[in-house]
């Protein structure tokens, strides 16, 4: 069976995926010229070839520039929307996404626009037939611990519809230990925690996000490899690595998907899943990703069927629920 039609019809969940990511340059441009919003390019074209990073920082100063456009309920109904449409003719059953309310709030955005608008349209899709969606509170790690805790405190009205918080943006340097107090909070409401670690930053980030922030699943992770004991502690204790390979090398954090660790990783017994980060700026929704895993390491079919089996098994869903979807 061909590699890339086996994807395409496997039951995937989604599990590391930025709403504002999911930005493609077209709807910059149709959202900047509803808003009145002017933009440093001349086109779509001109603002694609911008799409062209040396690391995580180039990548998230053009990322939160783009965030700009979105100002209203609508804006990002509509950027959920289309999120979602690709999602569902990729067969992607579920997706737990996050977003970044501090890029928002800070220019003014009001927290009941982001959740009418990213809530209306998940409701909109789960009722159509799928995907289902969870969404996962990111805060910025560049940005201090008192930043996080007010923004916390300015969602507490929306927690219901909040599943878990998350960390995200700028890695080195800013280790999880910076939000210790923000995290304590977090998971004394009932909420889930994850973080990104060991994107950029180093295997000893992935073991303070267990040991201090105590995550239930790291995004990205990669850095583990580096750390064969924690490589051992993450797969014994079963915690899902969401791994974001086109992401990863985009971002330069290794030269090829061959040097890519995710294969090591799986060998080792890490529970793997495959993810898309930011496709609008990466290259890909989920299905390229698996493609560029698969053909790079010339994954068997049954190696494939695991990683989505993975993406259901580390998702935030109800056993019943996952039976439901796969
Ligand atoms: N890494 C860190 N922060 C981010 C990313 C990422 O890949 N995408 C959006 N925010
Ligand atoms: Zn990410």
């Amino acid at each position: 069976l061909d590699t890339e039609r086996f994807i395409a019809r496997l039951p995937k969940a989604e599990l590391h995926l930025h709403i504002e990511g999911a930005l493609e340059p077209e709807m910059v441009f149709a959202l900047a010229a509803r808003n009145g919003v002017a933009l440093p390019y001349a086109s779509v074209e001109a603002l694609r070839s911008a799409y062209d990073f040396e690391n995580l920082q180039e990548f998230l100063d053009l990322y939160y520039q783009a965030t700009q456009v979105l100002l209203t309920a609508r804006d990002f109904h509509d950027l959920a929307a289309s999120y979602l449409r690709r999602a569902r003719d990729e067969n992607i059953r579920h997706a737990e996404i996050f977003f970044d309310p501090q890029a928002h709030l800070r220019r003014g955005v009001a927290f009941e626009a982001i959740m009418e608008g990213l809530t209306g349209a998940f409701d909109a899709a789960a009722s159509a037939g799928g995907p289902t969606s969870r969404l996962i509170m990111c805060f910025l790690r560049d940005l201090d611990e008192a930043d996080a805790l007010e923004t916390f405190d300015k969602a507490r009205s929306w927690l219901d519809k909040i599943a878990g918080v998350g960390l995200d943006s700028a890695e080195a340097g800013n280790p999880p230990s910076k939000f210790a107090r923000l995290f304590e909070r977090a998971r004394a409401m009932g909420l889930h925690v994850v973080a990104h670690a060991g994107e950029e930053g180093p295997a000893a980030y992935v073991a303070q996000a267990l040991d201090i922030l105590e995550v239930e699943r790291i995004d990205h992770g990669v850095h583990a490899i580096d750390d064969p004991a924690l490589v051992e502690r993450l797969a014994r204790h079963r915690v899902p690595l969401t791994i974001c390979p086109l992401s990863n090398i985009r971002l330069r954090v290794y030269p090829d998907m061959r040097a890519h660790p995710i294969r090591r990783l799986m060998a080792q017994g890490v529970v793997a899943t495959v993810n898309s980060d930011d496709p609008a700026y990466f290259g890909g929704y989920v299905n390229a990703n698996y493609l560029a895993v698969a053909q790079a390491f010339a994954l068997t079919p049954a190696e494939i069927a695991t990683l989505a089996k993975n993406s259901f098994e580390a998702s935030f869903l109800a056993e019943a629920e996952k039976r439901q979807l796969i």
